[in-house]
């Protein structure tokens, strides 16, 4: 079974992803990570990533990038967000997404263009949405117990200029698939959002 999870930044489709792929025994990728990882070698290697050379480049990042802690700050993820909006960015990732969709026994995936572009067959696709409040609210407290320095009406500015970014770029941009479920989490706690996904798979993929 390959389930399919898309959704605007901080909208729990992290957070759901993995509690699907633990419910159901499936393997998972964040996608996201992959996109983070391409924006922070970017910044490494001294480049900008709105320049499509320079983010191409950075996608030969080394495998051991993926565990730096610095690809989860809000920085790195406006990073990502211009330097997946070119075309050959997409493409160099496109494979190694495909191919974990693909494996033997299905997947959880995670990102922005899962249902649409990466698995467009996938069995379930789920469409995950909450309002800017909601988001910025989260992805505010969640800063604040590592320790970060900043205000909930910047976090609110990133998330909405970062937003519109992903949704109206040319290419694979962030919409819900037409076959897609979506699930509102805006006034769902963590466990009734985990609760209504699970449910919405197992009404989908049987
Ligand atoms: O999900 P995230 O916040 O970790 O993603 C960071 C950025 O990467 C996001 O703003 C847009 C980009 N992204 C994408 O274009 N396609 C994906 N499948 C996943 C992420």
């Amino acid at each position: 079974m390959i389930i399919a999870v898309d959704g605007p930044t901080a909208s729990g489709k992290g957070t759901i992803a993995r509690a699907l792929a633990a419910h159901f025994g499936l393997p998972h990728l964040d996608t996201g990570l992959l996109y983070r990882a391409v924006g922070r070698q970017c910044l490494l290697n001294g480049g900008d990533p709105e320049n499509p050379a320079d983010a191409l480049a950075a996608c030969q990042f080394s495998e051991t990038l993926l565990d730096d802690p610095e690809l989860r700050s809000e920085a790195t993820g406006g990073l990502a967000s211009k330097a997946s909006r070119h075309p050959a960015v997409r493409r160099a990732l496109h494979d190694r997404q495909r191919a974990f969709a693909t494996q033997p026994g299905g997947a959880v995936l995670d990102g922005r263009d899962i249902g649409t572009v990466i698995a467009p067959d996938a069995d379930v696709k789920l469409f995950i949405t909450a309002s800017v409040e909601a988001r910025a609210r989260r992805r505010f407290l969640e800063m604040q117990e590592q320790g970060r320095d900043v205000s909930l009406a910047e976090i609110t500015a990133d998330l909405a200029e970062r937003d519109k970014r992903d949704r109206e770029r040319e290419e694979a941009p962030l919409r819900a698939a037409e076959d897609a479920v979506r699930l509102d989490t805006s006034s769902l706690s963590r466990d009734e959002a985990i609760a209504a996904a699970i449910s919405a798979v197992k009404e989908k993929g049987q």
